[in-house]
């Protein structure tokens, strides 16, 4: 492809305390800091964040924050705002993570206004999509996934979707250690890639920017299988949970990165 750079992301979920996160960027700065034409970033907790922009400023390592609301500020106990995230440096945000969706009740319409909410904050936005162990086996996986990116990008401009990272994360495969077949992820994400081209999803007319959207592959990631799903036409990163706690591990898994087709 040549045009999308390949995009490792870690997603901590609820682990590390500041002190934590500070020795682990520690740890990992140097084992990445040689690494060129690949896209990092760590996705923390919010207590975390301020320490780890700080540690990482001028470094190769973004700092995404792993969920936000969408309005500018409110009654809302308990939520973190757009401007709140881009004012510290925070450069993206994962949104409508399955947990996030499962868990706390996330819905497609708050993540079609999270999504825009973010760009215009200059974040970049990860939106998370995936089927059910359930839906895959009704074959509605299709049909799932068609529901998610129509939902979540519609309040995206076609000229903004090029900013846009998605994550295809089968919620069967999440935390499981049952990573996706190389065909599963490449036929889903592939799928994703043609929805982009629809002109319900980018209605403007203009180029088809469908190629130039970067789509990862996330759930139960390792640095032993993410060689095989990098090399992949459609896949241009993943997205990592548990093996991204361990710097050594997460390194090795960006390192994998480089000098696959997309870099
Ligand atoms: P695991 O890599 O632990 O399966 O988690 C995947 C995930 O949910 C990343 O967002």
């Amino acid at each position: 492809m040549g045009m999308r750079v390949p995009f490792i992301a870690g997603n901590w979920k609820m682990h590390k305390t500041a002190s934590e996160a500070e020795a682990h960027i520690e740890s990992l700065l140097p084992q990445v800091s040689d690494v060129h034409g690949v896209d990092v970033a760590l996705c923390v907790p919010f207590t975390d964040l301020h320490v780890m922009v700080g540690s990482a400023a001028g470094s190769n390592v973004a700092i995404y924050a792993q969920n936000m609301h969408e309005e500018q500020a409110g009654a809302f106990t308990g939520e973190i705002s757009p401007p709140m995230l881009a004012e510290i440096g925070i450069d993206g945000v994962l949104l409508g993570h399955s947990e996030r969706r499962r868990l706390f009740g996330e819905t497609d319409r708050a993540l079609a206004a999270k999504v825009s909410a973010a760009l215009d904050a200059g974040l970049r936005p990860i939106l998370c999509v995936g089927e059910t162990e359930a839906e895959r086996e009704a074959q509605e996986t299709e049909r799932r996934l068609r529901h998610q990116v129509r939902e979540g990008l519609s309040r995206v401009p076609s000229h903004r979707l090029a900013d846009v990272v998605i994550a295809y994360e089968p919620i069967w495969a999440i935390g499981t250690g049952n990573v996706a077949s190389a065909q599963q992820a490449q036929e889903a994400i592939s799928f994703i890639r043609a929805l982009l081209s629809d002109k319900a999803v980018a209605p403007s007319g203009g180029p088809d920017v469908a190629p130039t959207v970067r789509i990862l592959y996330g759930g139960s990631v390792t640095a032993g299988n993410a060689s095989e799903l990098l090399r992949l036409e459609d896949v241009d990163g993943v997205l990592v949970g548990g093996a991204s706690l361990d710097a050594d591990e997460f390194s090795a898994i960006v390192a994998a990165a480089v000098g696959t087709p997309e870099a």
